[in-house]
């Protein structure tokens, strides 16, 4: 048995490349650049950093849009008897953090072990709470009531309140080892429901999601105070998602409908999350970024204009007429972005392609649109080793979109 605390474990959203892209980002930004020991198990990723450097991680955590949870382990056992000599510390723990308060305290187990051996972890466990629990005259609240194991979602989680009432466990059965873990951090749907619902005006056919918005931003890997352009603002979804993480935000957008709509919206923010950072949307073309502003910024971060709305895939033909059109618009975008970036700075941009059911691809030439700019693609993450592009699935069905990151780089013409 070792008391270990080295390991950290997230949660990966559906898109599992996403998702260690951008904790591979986080780490970045907390100062981790050495190589780092890791494993993938389902959809957890286990990663082994310092508990300094986990605190740091947590408290960035927030600014990811693919991350479902994340936590820590206490402890690397061998067997039930290991597992009942280490747990009764943990619940000690937890009930001395969360003990003073009127309210029950909550555990909830979560048994990521063979469904054979959950009943009798479940009652290790369990036993071991309600003893100190009657020990400690505190009352608790035990999740799952009934049955052995029980992933909290995020709306339970939240609905629970558990990161102010209690803790998640969590058993992980790891080929012959298990990992008991500790959840941190599970992200917020209803933070999200309130800020998409609540906006005072919205068109339907111009927003990015909020989760994508906060994904890449947080993939421009910049600091706090640091100031972002959106070229294509649309109705505002990414300028208002990076007010809320502490940037300056410009937007572009030739479209004077949702430049109403976006000051409305952003107006709104501003006011609700009492967001302090400036703000501006100019109603121009993006082509023309760099006539329009003369200071520079530290990134471009953007899910474009994607080519007309279709209801279904176009022909061969067709499909290539779109990509070129798009291609000429892009190369003259991101020329724009390289008269306004600083040195090192990214672009975080969505490109859009057309699979066909022959599997033929149809996409942006990613050498062509960037030939003769300074700007250069960065082809794989730090940690991990995911290589870009990276797809994102589908908008209205049709259009596949891809992530593209691109640096600038004054040395490359
Ligand atoms: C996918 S939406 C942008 C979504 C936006 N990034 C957000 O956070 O909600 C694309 C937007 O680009 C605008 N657009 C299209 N061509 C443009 C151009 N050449 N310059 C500026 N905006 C343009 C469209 O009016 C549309 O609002």
């Amino acid at each position: 048995m070792t008391k270990s605390n080295e390991y950290v474990f997230f949660k990966l959203g559906r898109n599992k490349e996403l998702a260690e892209v951008e904790i591979s980002t986080i780490l970045e930004k907390v100062g981790i650049n050495r190589k780092i020991s890791y494993f993938q198990w389902k959809e957890f990723l286990f990663v082994k950093i310092e508990k300094k450097e986990e605190q740091k991680v947590l408290q960035k955590i927030r600014e990811t849009g693919s991350i479902v949870k994340v936590g820590s382990c206490f402890a690397k056992c061998n067997s039930e008897i290991e597992v009942k000599k280490v747990i009764p510390d943990k619940i000690n723990q937890i009930i001395e953090k969360f003990s003073g308060k009127k309210e029950k305290i909550k555990f909830s187990i979560n048994l990521q072990i063979e469904k054979e051996k959950q009943k009798s972890f479940s009652e290790i466990v369990k036993n071991e709470i309600l003893k100190i629990a009657k020990d400690k005259r505190v009352e608790v609240k035990i999740i799952p009531k009934k049955g052995y194991s029980l992933e909290l979602s995020p709306y339970q989680y939240h609905k629970e309140n558990m990161p102010k009432r209690g803790v998640e466990l969590i058993i992980f059965g790891i080929k012959s080892k298990l990992y008991l873990g500790e959840t941190k951090w599970v992200t917020n749907p209803f933070f999200d429901i309130k800020l998409d619902e609540g906006r005072p005006e919205r068109l339907f056919t111009h927003g990015t999601s909020i989760k994508m918005a906060r994904s890449l931003i947080n993939l421009t890997n910049i600091k706090k105070g640091c100031k972002i352009v959106d070229p294509f603002s649309g109705t505002g979804t990414l300028l208002i998602v990076g007010l809320l993480q502490g940037y300056d935000v410009l937007g572009f957008e030739k479209d004077p409908r949702c430049v109403r709509v976006a000051k409305t919206n952003i107006r709104w923010a501003v006011d609700k999350y009492k967001l302090e950072r400036s703000w501006k949307i100019y109603k121009n073309d993006a082509r023309d970024m760099h006539k329009i502003i003369s200071e520079k910024v530290d990134a471009v971060v953007t899910e474009p204009y994607l080519g007309p709305f279709l209801k279904t895939l176009p022909d061969l033909e067709e499909g290539k007429k779109i990509i070129h059109e798009l291609e000429k618009l892009y190369a003259k975008v991101l020329y724009s972005c390289s008269q306004i970036l600083k040195d090192d700075s990214r672009v975080v941009i969505i490109f859009p392609f057309y699979e066909y059911p022959d599997k033929t691809k149809l996409s942006i030439n990613l050498e062509r649109v960037i030939n003769g700019l300074s700007l250069e693609l960065v082809e794989k993450t730090l940690h991990f080793n995911v290589s870009f592009p990276i797809s994102i699935g589908r908008e209205h069905n049709i259009i596949s979109r891809q992530i593209v990151i691109l640096k600038k780089n004054s040395m490359k013409q």
